[in-house]
């Protein structure tokens, strides 16, 4: 596969795309995902599928209320219901595959809501719930008019800087943290909410959110990817956890 460009450029220049040109991802291209899909599952214990052709849960005024248009392939993020992390998980590796498709230059949108939840390709096990669907596909270069429109609708005013970290130490924040602000900044979040934020205590960053909408922890998960892609380093599962910063000196801060 040749990508286009690294994972810090993909969080860079990914926007939710919500028109595709209705055809089947590439044989290659399906088959690339697939195998991404089966490592991400074993890795989280998840049921990430994807979908060939899931237009009829989409297309048409009824099913998105005319939010998208041309959906062919589906990305469905679904896991087993008493799994504590099972929403952060989906955010978690659904951005991963998100980050992906946009290195291959492939369009992608989160959705939990706008589209047909009763289609039958969405049945799940007696013991597995669906989180969240992300159609994938060839979509125009420039975002349409209609696409623009609908992100103004549907997309609150972004947060300043100062909002996405609690500085308790009042101290100025070193590159890596800074870098990792910014990635949150652009991570994709229900209706631009962006309700997850960091705090620095007594020299230790944690990462919070209030946990009151049902997108909340999908929304954690996302952010977390990337701020550790972007600071160099992980979280553990949850919500409050500390971040723990690699030891090498590999961070992507000057780029941001
Ligand atoms: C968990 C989650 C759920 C979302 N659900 C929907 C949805 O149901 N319909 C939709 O059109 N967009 C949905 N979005 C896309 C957001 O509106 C979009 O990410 C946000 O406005 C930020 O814009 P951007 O992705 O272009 O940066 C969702 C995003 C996330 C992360």
């Amino acid at each position: 596969m040749t990508y286009k460009m690294d994972e810090i450029n993909a969080i860079k220049s990914r926007i939710s795309r919500r028109q595709f040109d209705g055809q089947a991802l590439s044989k290659e291209l399906m088959s690339h995902l697939g195998d991404k899909i089966v490592a991400y599952n074993h890795e989280s214990g998840l049921s990430i599928q994807l979908i060939e052709d899931a237009g009829r849960a989409f297309n048409g005024l009824r099913k998105s209320y005319g939010m998208f248009s041309g959906v062919k392939s589906l990305i469905v993020l679904k896991g087993a219901t008493n799994d504590l992390y099972l929403k952060e998980k989906c955010g978690y590796f659904g951005e991963r595959l998100v980050l992906e498709a946009t290195r291959l230059g492939l369009g992608t949108c989160w959705v939990a809501g706008t589209f047909d939840k009763t289609e039958s390709m969405f049945k799940c096990d007696e013991n597995e719930s669906l989180i969240c669907v992300i159609p994938i596909g060839n979509s125009p270069t420039e975002a349409t008019t209609k696409e623009k429109i609908i992100r103004s609708l549907s997309h609150r005013k972004s947060k300043p800087y100062e909002r996405f970290i609690n500085n308790r130490d009042l101290t100025e924040l070193p590159d890596w943290l800074s870098a990792g602000i910014k990635s949150i900044m652009l991570a994709p979040s229900a209706v631009n909410s962006q309700p997850v934020y960091l705090e620095l205590r007594e020299g230790q960053v944690s990462i919070h959110t209030p946990d009151k909408k049902a997108t909340d922890l999908v929304d954690l998960g996302i952010a977390k990817l990337h701020f550790e892609l972007a600071a160099g380093g992980s979280f553990p599962r949850g919500n409050g956890v500390p971040f723990f910063k690699s030891k090498e000196k590999d961070s992507f801060e000057s780029e941001f």
